[in-house]
């Protein structure tokens, strides 16, 4: 059986088509001892092999979601225990045998995915709840808990996990920790470095470190835990995760609301914070081709229904939620909250969902975005920048107006999208192309960070580095930095086994960051 992504021709072999990279001729190239040593101690499922697997799940563990990396990965481990990840790790580590951590291999800078012969280990087969505290609702688990899963069963106790995002349902939480994910309602939770309290991590030598802790406050020492949040495989192998959950808010508002410029958005932003300080959870833009896309594919739910809206081609809307305690508390502000806005004609239209049916209507629009998107092409040239938040919808018309004088709209790619979370100041700006070309995906990338760059933001606000990015890493962060980034890197694993050829630049592309940066002042 052949396999696809979303419909288009899988995307051809990484190896085979980034030339900016080779494989590093120290690692070693796998043997059937090897294999034989991994089949020695892990029962038989927990070794795939790609000569026994159908293309399609072959291609589950090879391609990211996005058909922009793919790997002719020989062998995909998964193990069941911390244990067994760290024998995996010593050996590869003794025998110069390169890794990839995977989680659910939903990452969206092509970290997960390996780019010569590197195995992949996932923590697919790690997913046991190790602990729950109800009074507090400290949650001790393993790293391969799918997020919506360990929501679900938080929720019967009155609690969530304090992260949401549009892949819940296959990425998993020590993914997301490797990410350091942002997500929908980072609003409302904060950063995940404020609530996981500990980790337990396999390092490349096959030691553990075993830090599952549930104090909430630790300052003996040095925070290492944080070390690995956004680490995206390079440092070491997350196993378990201490995390302190939020309590669920019950009476949940979400307001979607039509502007007319982006200016207005940034005014409904400023007003809906300053009236709302405790509550307000999140705060997502769309333009308005992100929701004609996902009305022209039907993804809103339920499949097919109208825009909950008087029109759907407003320039821009917001979903914007708040979570309380109280109904009629809520009520009443979302109700002052909207008057206010119409009043003061921030807005142009507005409507607030309060059951579970209306909210999961109004969200659909937003949540099925970038699944709608990636229908458009063959791959998606995409981007998540942080900026200052009333920059964030120039880069948008800026990258449109570049590109529709370059003529490349309908000859290279099909549109760009601008939408994203605006209330955290970040902005997704993603481009379908019409058909795979690396020299237009690096075009319209150092069109877009060389932007980003002049305007002081970040390269990555939120999906981290991975493959995608390397290059640009300079871009956003001085050598000094980087620097001490690869000394880290040394410590932790010194034989440079962990995820090689992701995050770091080549010499070359750091240099050249570092002019960029240099010449537009990033950092002052
Ligand atoms: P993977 O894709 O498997 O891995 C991601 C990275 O982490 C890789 O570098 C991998 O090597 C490393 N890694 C995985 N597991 C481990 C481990 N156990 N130990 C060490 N390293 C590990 N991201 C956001 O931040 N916000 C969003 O709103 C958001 N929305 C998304 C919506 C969609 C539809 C999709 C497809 C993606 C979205 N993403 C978003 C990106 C992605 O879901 C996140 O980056 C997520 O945190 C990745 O989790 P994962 O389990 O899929 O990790
Ligand atoms: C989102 C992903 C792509 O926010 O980060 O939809
Ligand atoms: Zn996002």
């Amino acid at each position: 059986m052949t396999a696809d992504k979303h419909g288009f021709s899988l995307t051809q072999l990484t190896s085979e088509k980034i030339e900016r990279v080779k494989r590093d001729p120290k690692y070693k190239q796998l043997t059937d001892e090897d294999i034989a040593f991994f089949k020695s101690f892990l029962p038989e499922k927990c070794v795939l092999e790609r000569d026994s697997m159908s293309v399609s799940e072959h291609t589950k563990y090879v391609c990211d979601w996005y058909n922009m990396f793919r790997a002719n990965t020989a062998v995909i481990l998964l193990p069941e225990t911390t244990e067994q990840v760290s024998k995996i790790l010593k050996y590869c580590n003794d025998q110069l045998i390169a890794v990839v951590p995977q989680s659910g291999n939903t990452g969206a800078s092509g970290g997960s995915i390996p780019v010569f012969d590197e195995i992949i280990i996932s923590t697919q087969n790690m997913t046991k709840i190790r602990k729950f505290d109800e009074l507090r609702g400290d949650l001790v688990c393993d790293a391969g808990c799918v997020l919506q899963e360990l929501d679900e069963h938080l929720s019967q106790a009155g609690f969530q996990v304090p992260l949401d995002l549009p892949a819940r349902h296959i990425c998993r939480i020590g993914g997301n920790i490797a990410t350091n994910a942002g997500g929908i309602r980072q609003m409302r939770f904060g950063n995940l470095h404020g609530s996981i309290m500990g980790l337990e991590v396999v390092l490349s030598d096959g030691s553990i470190i075993d830090n599952l802790t549930t104090m909430r406050k630790d300052n003996a020492g040095y925070h290492l835990k944080n070390l690995f949040l956004g680490s995206e495989g390079t440092l070491g192998f997350i196993t378990g995760v201490s995390l302190a959950t939020a309590q669920i808010r019950p009476a949940v508002n979400v307001f979607l609301i039509a502007l007319q410029t982006f200016e207005h958005v940034v005014k409904a932003y400023g007003l809906a914070r300053r009236e709302l300080p405790e509550t307000i959870a999140a705060f997502e833009v769309l333009d308005a081709s992100t929701v004609k896309v996902v009305k022209d594919q039907e993804f809103q739910i339920p499949k097919g229904s109208p825009f909950p809206l008087e029109k759907e081609t407003h320039p821009f809307y917001v979903v914007m939620e708040t979570a309380g305690k109280d109904r009629d508390i809520e009520d009443l502000r979302a109700n002052r909250l909207l008057k206010q806005l119409f009043d003061k004609e921030i807005i142009l239209d507005g409507q607030v969902a309060r059951t579970p049916d209306e909210i999961e209507r109004f969200w659909s629009w937003r949540n099925n975005v970038p699944k709608a998107i990636v229908q458009q092409g063959p791959t998606s040239i995409h981007f998540d920048v942080s900026l200052d938040l009333p920059l964030l919808y120039k880069l948008v018309e800026d990258t449109r107006a570049w590109a529709i004088a370059d003529g490349m709209i309908g000859r290279d790619i099909v549109a760009i999208y601008g939408y994203g979370h605006v209330g955290d100041g970040n902005m997704h700006l993603t481009i379908p192309a019409i058909r795979e070309d690396e020299a237009v995906r690096t075009k319209i990338d150092d069109f877009v960070y060389e932007w980003v760059a002049e305007h002081k933001g970040s390269g990555s606000a939120e999906h981290g580095i991975g493959m995608m990015k390397a290059a640009y890493l300079s871009y956003s962060k001085s050598s000094t930095i980087i620097d001490n980034m690869r000394k880290i890197k040394n410590v932790f694993d010194p034989n440079g086994i962990m995820n090689p050829y992701k995050l770091f630049p080549t010499k070359e592309e750091e240099e050249h960051g570092e002019s960029v940066r240099k010449r537009d002042h990033v950092g002052c």
